[in-house]
């Protein structure tokens, strides 16, 4: 976590991605946790750009239409931060403790982070682990005090109170953890593929042992589609998620949109499996067990199975209520769909409760 503004009672989970603003609610329940409120709302197309905040006023709006649409009464916020701006890199250093880490931590992040070091917020976490001749693992955060400062406002300008600023990658660590078993033997490649930004978190042993954010995503798509087609944005978007799919009609989809979406999807394929590849390449004894896919890019009609084809690894796509229970005042089919987008904010508003 990249802030946290001490212990606070309830929290609303946001994601403020470049297509939508998600806002999700958790309860505990019993034994286990409920989803309670989730609210969606859409962003215009240029209001967020490469992780740029371009019309704040704009993502306010959308932030408090999300809230308002789901009735969440809720001010403390824990939100996520991603893309160029953010670094995650597991570095190893001279075995020592938290508090001597914390003296020293500037002056060892100054070589792994590529801004000054004075623009930048920084955290860590000590990896549990093997202490291998006096050295130890430790995951070092750095997220440009800019991009903070550009979420704690229009956090703030929406009435809501930033509580805790995290990675995007880790939410949806947080939201497979709270679903799935999983097994610490197992290398799990978590890959959610937004709009803008692919988010990459390979677990092993349980921690995350390589983190990457591509610029890349289901913008994309739609792009290529309007291009050659020479339709707007809008009616692009809706030709993609009307998509290729086997209950649309071959022929209300013209083959260019098909063929632009295949294409797209082998340049996405690419530039995620060039991470894989440098991640089995760099990390001896790690061996990838399987991809979970979230995201609404993970939507795309045929990409779980060219997924599958290029890596030959077993592909799913998360399920965020395998395990979460949704409050029978939430609309399933509503839930179905939006589903795979809702890893980040889920993650996020699971974050009080684990702690
Ligand atoms: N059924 C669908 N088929 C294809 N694409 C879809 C579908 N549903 C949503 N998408 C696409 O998923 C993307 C939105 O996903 P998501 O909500 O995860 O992104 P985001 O969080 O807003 O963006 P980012 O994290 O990249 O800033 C959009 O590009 C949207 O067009
Ligand atoms: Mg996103």
């Amino acid at each position: 976590m990249l802030f946290s503004f001490g212990k606070t009672k309830s929290i609303v989970g946001l994601d403020i991605g470049s297509s939508s603003v998600k806002a999700v609610e958790c309860a505990v329940r019993g034994k286990g946790v409920e989803l309670s409120k989730v609210g969606i709302a859409q962003l215009p197309a240029e209001a967020i750009v490469q992780g740029a905040f371009l019309n704040s006023g704009a993502i306010t709006e959308a932030i408090q239409e999300a809230i308002e649409s789901a009735d969440i009464k809720v001010k403390n916020v824990a939100t996520a931060v991603s893309g160029h701006s953010v670094i995650v890199k597991k570095i190893s250093l001279p075995t020592m403790t938290r508090e001597e880490l914390e003296e020293s931590i500037r002056w060892e992040a100054e070589q792994y982070i590529p801004f000054d070091i004075n623009e930048v917020n920084l955290d860590f976490q000590i990896l549990e682990g093997a202490d291998l001749e006096g050295q130890m693992d430790v995951l070092l955060v750095a997220a440009k005090k800019d991009l903070i400062d550009d979420y704690v406002h229009v956090i703030s300008d929406a009435g809501l109170t930033p509580s805790v600023i995290d990675v995007a990658a880790f939410a949806v660590e947080n939201a497979f953890d709270a679903n799935y078993d999983s097994d610490p033997e197992e290398v799990v490649a978590l890959v959610n593929i937004g709009s803008q930004v692919v988010n990459i978190n390979i677990i092993a042993g349980g921690s995350p042992a390589f983190t990457r954010d591509i610029s890349t995503g289901g913008s994309v798509y739609t792009e290529e589609i309007q291009k050659a087609l020479s339709v707007s944005w809008e009616e692009a978007e809706r030709m993609k998620i009307g998509g290729v799919g086997p209950e649309n009609s071959q022929d209300v989809v013209p083959q260019e949109v098909e063929d632009a979406m295949r294409n797209v999807t082998d340049t996405v394929l690419g530039e995620i499996s060039r991470s894989l590849d440098f991640f089995s390449a760099t990390a001896a004894e790690s061996r990838i067990s399987r991809v979970i896919l979230s995201g609404g890019g993970s939507k795309v009609s045929g990409l779980e199975a060219a997924f599958q084809g290029k890596t030959n690894l077993p592909v799913e796509r998360i399920n965020p209520l395998a395990r979460v229970a949704p409050s029978s005042r939430l609309d399933a089919e509503f839930l179905e769909d939006a589903g795979p987008s809702l890893a980040v904010s889920l993650g996020l508003a699971l974050r009080r409760m684990d702690d």
